[in-house]
């Protein structure tokens, strides 16, 4: 697989007779699972454009859901979260965000149209605050059309109260909830997800949108595919961000296997949890791999520990991760965005680690982290 900007392995130095154990090990179906949906593929000879695997996928999406909701599959996560806000108006102005993302939420405001305001997470949860955003909205530097909540790494986040946020402030809002497949059920505002070979669910590259108003979902599918409402007739600004049979093939065996990757995520998970529960310094964030799963493991070191503790697991041959560097703002593309003071991003920036994991890691593997952070 090339390596794509949160994706490329490293080679740690390891210890010489020690394998280096890798931050990231993504895992997607294989040739055998994937193998009646490309037959299926030969036999339609319809390979893009909306075809009958891309429509199984988004239906089996939207069945997860509690209530009746739309799926809009996308090319990936950052399209998703672009034309999402296109289609909900949100074309011009500010885009409210967090500091503490993946430069991809800032370049999805940027690419909307949008100028990035970059505000501060709330500390316990790493994520925007509803009620600290409408506060902070008396200080923006100009009109607020948008705001993006990330979720930290997939946790859970409250949806409804960012649609209660939006009731009370008529002010946008897509939720971008890259990493949390695993346990998103209800889109009471736009949510997108992301379907990158790292996430819970990976097809390669690919993204969905979901929702519960089928009218905004059919704006957000007219984005993806150049503007046509009526078949090749163009009514809007669009784009082609559609995702194509062969990653919809990837996505159904995905999901036909999803019950058992998850429970091998969860089983990997509480091994990991079980290795450093006597390392009180080391803290999990609520819920992961207890009541809901990722392909990332960021935990929470002591203050400004970070740095020094990648280090020293670098020498004995882990490689950690800081998946979102230190944080929008310290990236020259994003260094003269309009920001709040970003005291808990700069902290979480130094204060957690993102550790090595995957559904199929070794016992060893997790033995020698725990013994890493033990030991540094
Ligand atoms: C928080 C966040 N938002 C958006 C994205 C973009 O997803 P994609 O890589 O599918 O474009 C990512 C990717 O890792 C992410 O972590």
């Amino acid at each position: 697989m090339a390596p794509s900007s949160n994706l490329a392995i490293a080679h740690p130095r390891a210890s010489p007779q020690l394998e280096p154990v890798g931050v990231a090990k993504p895992l997607l179906p294989a040739f055998d699972a994937l193998e009646p949906y490309l037959r299926r593929i030969d036999a339609n000879r319809w390979y893009a454009n909306l075809g009958p695997l891309v429509l199984e996928l988004e239906g089996r999406l939207a069945d997860r859901f509690v209530r009746p909701t739309r799926i809009v599959t996308a090319a990936n996560g950052t399209q998703a979260i672009t034309l999402a806000l296109r289609a909900a108006g949100a074309t011009d102005g500010l885009c409210a965000l967090p500091a503490w993302t993946f430069v991809a939420t800032a370049h999805a405001a940027l690419q909307a149209g949008l100028t990035p305001w970059l505000l501060d997470v709330d500390p316990d949860s790493w994520m925007l605050d509803p009620a600290a955003v409408r506060d902070a909205l008396g200080r923006a530097p100009g009109k607020v059309a948008a705001v993006v909540p990330v979720s930290a790494f997939g946790r859970p986040m409250d949806l409804q109260a960012w649609a209660d946020f939006h009731d009370e402030t008529g002010i946008a809002v897509v939720a971008d909830v890259a990493a949390g497949f695993d346990a998103l059920d209800r889109a009471p505002v736009p949510v997108t997800v992301s379907l990158h070979a790292t996430k819970a669910l990976g097809v390669g590259e690919g993204g969905f949108i979901a929702s519960e108003d089928a009218a905004f979902a059919q704006a957000v599918r007219e984005q993806t595919n150049f503007g046509f409402r009526a078949p090749r007739l163009s009514e809007g600004v669009g784009t082609n961000a559609k995702l194509s049979e062969y990653a919809a093939a990837v996505g159904l065996a995905a999901l036909d296997a999803w019950p058992s990757t998850r429970i091998r995520l969860l089983r990997a998970g509480q091994q990991l949890r079980m290795a450093l529960a006597l390392d009180s310094k080391v803290s999990f964030q609520p819920g992961w791999g207890v009541s809901w799963v990722s392909t990332t493991c960021v935990v929470g070191v002591p203050d400004g520990h970070a740095p020094a503790l990648a280090v020293a697991a670098q020498a004995a041959g882990i490689e950690t991760r800081q998946w979102w560097g230190a944080g929008c703002h310290r990236h020259p593309t994003f260094a003269d965005l309009p920001r709040t003071s970003l005291e808990v991003t700069d902290h979480l920036a130094v204060s957690t680690l993102g550790l090595p994991f995957a559904m199929d890691i070794a016992g060893e593997a997790i033995e020698r982290i725990a013994r890493a952070l033990r030991t540094a």
